[in-house]
């Protein structure tokens, strides 16, 4: 028997109240994540094909505040800024975000938005800024139906403020809570939805609490291939539905890891989910490859590390050649250690982001 009501993508269409307000500005802190279970395919719109879970980030966040003011005209007005200074070439990755939730955001047309955006890390580190950066507008929005709509939970305020981040970037919908958030449908998530994210529902074993995340900037450039180029190449693919079907499994057993907190299988799982996601881009047509030369040396350099020192180290990588390094909060020191003198060498200009699992956004208050 069904425990819970699943919501429909009908559900979150808002329904005009008789409030209003004339002049309102809303900040909020989110996180980035890093997914365990890649999200590598979808369908429109913005459906993963499988589902996935990621570790919410604590360091690594975009704030964004946006200034609202009613105006007469009925159409979508927004001025972007991004670290003080006008950005219109991200504009259009905006608008067509604003286009497509409009269906769920009728007040959006009402008024005139001013959005001024900042990321905590480096814009040109590497480092996905569409997830923190797409559910940080989401939330100001979710903040803005609350004040037109005040009956709404709090469980619907998260749920649709990942639906429509989902709506942006797919892995944004995962950037509404912490630590663990599961993004698709899956048999043995309670709640779980393609539509939206839902925090991971069971109880996790201590030895996550507080895992780190150092992530090793290895190549700041642009990608040459962007993640939505490559969703669209699983379309054809060979091993797509096998793939999809892995991915539901490992979420499966990554469920039971992260409870009885079995750290060798999670290592075992977790690479082998990175080095998946990469396989596919170097088996799709057009083939591609985003990892570089140091990619491979770190992680060569990690699997050494781990052998001698029986560490519980490991690494994840998400669509480009950074690195993630994944460890248990007991080895902080000497692993912290390791990236300093070995692993920064592989850096570019030696840097790295020390980050730890986070709780989900922060409204903040000016
Ligand atoms: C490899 O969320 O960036 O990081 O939905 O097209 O915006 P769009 O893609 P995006 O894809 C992320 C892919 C990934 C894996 C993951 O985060 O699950």
């Amino acid at each position: 028997m069904c425990k819970f009501l699943a919501l429909n993508t009908s559900d979150f269409i808002y329904t005009p109240t008789n409030k209003s307000v004339e002049k309102i500005s809303f900040t909020w802190q989110t996180p980035s994540n890093i997914a365990l279970v890649k999200y590598w395919g979808k369908s429109n719109p913005q459906i993963p094909k499988n589902a996935s879970i990621s570790f919410t980030l604590n360091n690594c966040h975009t704030i964004t505040t946006i200034d609202f003011e009613k105006k007469s005209s009925n159409n979508i007005e927004f001025e972007l800024f991004f670290e003080g200074k006008k950005k219109d070439d991200f504009k259009p990755k905006i608008a067509k975000f604003f286009e497509r939730i409009l269906a769920y955001c009728s007040y959006i047309s009402e008024y005139s938005m001013v959005i001024n955006s900042e990321n905590s890390f480096p814009h040109s580190s590497g480092i996905a800024s569409s997830a923190s950066g797409m559910s940080a507008i989401a939330m100001c929005l979710m903040s803005l139906e609350k004040v037109l709509n005040p009956t709404i939970s709090e469980d619907f305020f998260n749920k649709k403020a990942s639906f429509l981040a989902r709506l942006g970037s797919g892995s944004a919908s995962r950037s509404i809570e912490g630590p663990l958030v599961v993004w698709g449908e899956h048999p043995e998530i309670e709640e779980s939805s393609d539509l939206f994210g839902v925090k991971f529902p069971y109880k996790i074993h201590p030895v996550f609490e507080n895992y780190q995340d150092a992530i090793l900037l290895v190549d700041k450039g642009e990608k040459q291939v962007s993640s939505t180029v490559g969703h669209n190449l699983m379309h054809n693919h060979p091993y797509a539905e096998n793939r999809f079907k892995q991915a539901n499994e490992n979420l499966s057993i990554l469920s039971k890891i992260l409870q009885n907190g079995e750290i060798k299988e999670f290592i075992n799982l977790v690479e082998s989910e990175a080095l998946t996601l990469h396989a596919m881009m170097l088996t799709s047509n057009p083939y591609f490859i985003l990892m570089k030369p140091n990619t491979i040396e770190i992680i060569n350099k990690i699997w050494e590390y781990r052998a001698e020192n029986n560490s519980n180290i490991c690494f994840t990588l998400d669509a480009g050649a950074n690195v993630h390094v994944l460890y248990p909060e007991n080895e902080k020191d000497s692993i912290d250690q390791f990236i300093k003198d070995i692993l920064s060498k592989y850096c570019q200009k030696n840097q790295y982001i020390c980050d730890v699992l986070g709780f989900g956004p922060k409204k903040l208050q000016y």
